[in-house]
């Protein structure tokens, strides 16, 4: 064995500890850390990373470093000195979320301005050549069928592809959870052991074997309710017309409480 492997994961749910994202995310780093690496996880909304401003500064006049100086320098940092990258963010509108997204956008600085040839593709070479990365991949979604993760999939596949040269950094795995929003029912969790468990095997995987072996991939892809999608869409509207009544009665009470309620 070489040395400790690092990861570095990378929250962007707005929702951070609280959400279902982070549901998968840690029994994931649990297994990892079981099989010896370093983890670490950094929670994007509480870090400031501004949106790329496309002046290419990075890229012209001061190769490697951004223009913006926020959190992005030392993050940067982070990621070249990780062996692992988990990105992990939930669904929002076909793809990650925009705090996830600010993140990506600000990586194109690990790739060079000219361009060469990979397979017959024009990419932007890698910045740095040494390092090789292994890329993570965990989301959820509300709806449940598989088809909704396509456009992230997509995006994370050529992403890694193209800012790794075609060459430097794997997918070494993707945790893509329809109705993850079961995870918010604290009564629902302990249904789902068999699920964390294969998030935790997983871990162990990337870090012994380097990638999720296809029979955890399996566990991990069973559905988390054995419903089709009239049933699925049936116990939803329940279920947010419960969430509703419960918001709309918190808000009531806060109301009450300091005075601001509206009569009538
Ligand atoms: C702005 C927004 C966009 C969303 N877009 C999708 C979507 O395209 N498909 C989907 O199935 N769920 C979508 N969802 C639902 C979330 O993916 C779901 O609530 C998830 O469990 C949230 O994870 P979190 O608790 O880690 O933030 C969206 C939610 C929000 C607030």
């Amino acid at each position: 064995m070489g040395e400790r492997t690092q990861i570095l994961a990378f929250n962007g749910s707005p929702r951070a500890r609280r959400g279902n994202t982070e549901k998968i995310l840690q029994p994931f780093l649990e297994g990892a850390a079981a099989a010896g690496a370093a983890t670490e996880t950094l929670y994007l909304r509480e870090l400031k990373i501004r949106e790329c401003q496309g002046c290419y500064a990075c890229h012209m006049l001061t190769p490697g470093l951004c223009a913006i100086r926020d959190d992005m320098t030392w993050i940067v940092e982070k990621m070249l000195a990780s062996d692992v990258l988990v990105f992990a963010s939930p669904l929002y509108v076909f793809t990650v979320s925009a705090y996830l997204k600010a993140l990506l956008d600000r990586m194109m600085i690990l790739g060079t301005l000219e361009l060469k040839v990979v397979d017959g593709v024009v990419v932007h070479p890698p910045r740095f050549p040494g390092r090789k990365w292994r890329w993570v991949v965990i989301s959820n979604a509300g709806f449940p069928e598989r088809e909704h993760f396509e456009p992230m999939e997509a995006l994370f596949r050529r992403f890694a592809w193209a800012i790794g040269g075609g060459t430097q950094v794997a997918i070494a795995g993707m945790i893509l959870k329809g109705m993850g929003e079961l995870f918010s029912a604290p009564s629902m969790l302990p249904n789902y052991g068999w699920f964390f468990d294969a998030c935790r095997q997983a871990g162990g995987e990337v870090v012994r074997e380097g990638a999720i072996t296809p029979a955890t991939q399996a566990v991990l892809d069973r559905p988390l309710l054995d419903v089709g999608p009239d049933e699925f869409a049936a116990l939803s509207n329940t279920f947010i017309e419960l969430a509703v009544k419960k918001a709309r009665s918190r808000k009531t009470g806060q109301e009450k409480t300091q005075g601001t309620a509206v009569s009538g």
